[in-house]
Formats: C-alpha cells, sequence, structure tokens
C-alpha cells in the first residue's frame, strides 16, 4: 500500500504551500522518513536518542491508530528540512470541547531565517482549526517568545513540570 502518511492532505493549508520557497513542500509525516533525516531535524530541538527503524515504525503505527496526531514535515529535495506537531486533546469541558497542542517545532540549522518556522506554526494552526479546535496552545523557553509572538500567539498562564 502507499504511503499516504498520517493524515490527509486535505489537511495541508493551500496558503501556506504557495507560501513556501520554490522547491519546498509542507505534508504529512510519511513512514518514509525515517530515511529523510526525520530524527535529523528534530535534534535541532533536543535529544532525540538512538531509534531503530522498527522502533520507528511501531510509533508510527500507533500514531496513525488514533485520531489525535498530526505530524506535520518540510520536505526540500527529498530530506526533511523543518517539522513540527499538533495534538488534538478531547475534552469533557467546553461541550466537548478540542484543544490543539502545538509540540516539536524543528527547522533545520541550515534552513532557519527563510520563514519555514512561521509556516510550520501556520500550517499546523490550520489543521487545528480544520478539525474543530477551539484553541491552540504551546510551551516555549523565554528565548523563543518574540518568534511565537511573530506567528500570532501570545503569553497566557505559566507552564509547570514535574519530571519523572
Ligand atoms: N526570537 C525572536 N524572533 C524570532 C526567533 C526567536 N528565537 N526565531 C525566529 N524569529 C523571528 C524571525 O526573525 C522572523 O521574524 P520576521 O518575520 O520579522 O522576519 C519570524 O520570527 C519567523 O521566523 P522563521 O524564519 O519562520 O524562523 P525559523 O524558520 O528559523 O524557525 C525556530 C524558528 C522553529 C524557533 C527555529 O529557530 C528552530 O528550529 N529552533 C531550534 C528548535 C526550537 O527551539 N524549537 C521550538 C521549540 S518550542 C516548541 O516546540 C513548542
Amino acid at each position: 500500500m502507499a504511503d499516504q502518511g498520517l493524515f490527509s492532505s486535505d489537511l495541508i493549508s493551500p496558503t501556506v504551500s504557495e507560501a513556501l520557497p520554490e522547491g519546498y513542500t509542507a505534508r504529512s509525516l510519511r513512514l518514509a522518513d525515517y530515511d529523510a533525516g526525520f530524527l535529523d531535524c528534530l535534534r535541532v530541538l533536543t535529544t532525540v536518542g538512538e531509534i531503530s527503524k522498527e522502533q520507528f515504525a511501531e510509533r508510527y503505527q500507533w500514531m496513525s491508530s488514533q485520531d489525535t496526531y498530526y505530524v506535520l514535515v518540510i520536505e526540500d529535495k527529498g530530506k526533511i528540512v523543518g517539522t513540527g506537531a499538533l495534538l488534538v486533546e478531547r475534552k469533557f469541558i467546553h461541550s466537548l470541547g478540542l484543544v490543539g497542542h502545538i509540540e516539536d517545532i524543528a527547522v533545520a540549522k541550515d534552513q532557519q531565517g527563510k520563514k519555514l518556522g512561521l509556516r510550520l506554526i501556520q500550517a499546523l494552526d490550520f489543521i487545528a482549526e480544520k478539525v474543530g479546535c477551539y484553541k491552540t496552545i504551546l510551551d516555549c523557553s523565554e528565548a523563543n517568545e518574540g518568534f511565537y509572538v511573530k506567528c500570532g500567539f501570545r503569553r497566557a498562564g505559566l507552564e509547570m513540570a514535574h519530571y519523572y
């Protein structure tokens, strides 16, 4: 079966696709992206660890069996140069409201400053709105606040954590 990706191409914003640099594509994560540098792209963000192709496939299949994970990538010449994820949380409150969570935004070092980060956020915002989220939230460092403000987010609340 062809590798269609985690989610439908109907959820890719046409406006974002048009705004990308020539030759770049925004699309869903695919199983084959293991060999296209997806994990290396994420290494710009944090420690990824050594993940085998089988382990990647297992996690990918689990995500694709849920209606929750929208992992987006930007590809250039067969290589993943940017990625970001939207998780859709299903609540009881707000009349069974849906909340989008933006996670794991990363643009390859040599590709930063080309508005790819902005396009990732715009593309994830588009998905969130289309699937029915009433808001989207994210956590970030002080150093990245300016980036998210340029993407239209504003400071709201305070992040807290318990590490295990
Ligand atoms: N602080 C302030 N402004 C910023 C920052 C920053 N850290 N980074 C970018 N900007 C500005 C740019 O100058 C640009 O402004 P302009 O429109 O006036 O020209 C605008 O934000 C859009 O910038 P992009 O070119 O889209 O940014 P880029 O493609 O470089 O992506 C990103 C930004 C994602 C933060 C990238 O630098 C990166 O991958 N960093 C390492 C990983 C990381 O920190 N990811 C975010 C973690 S938080 C999370 O995942 C929820």
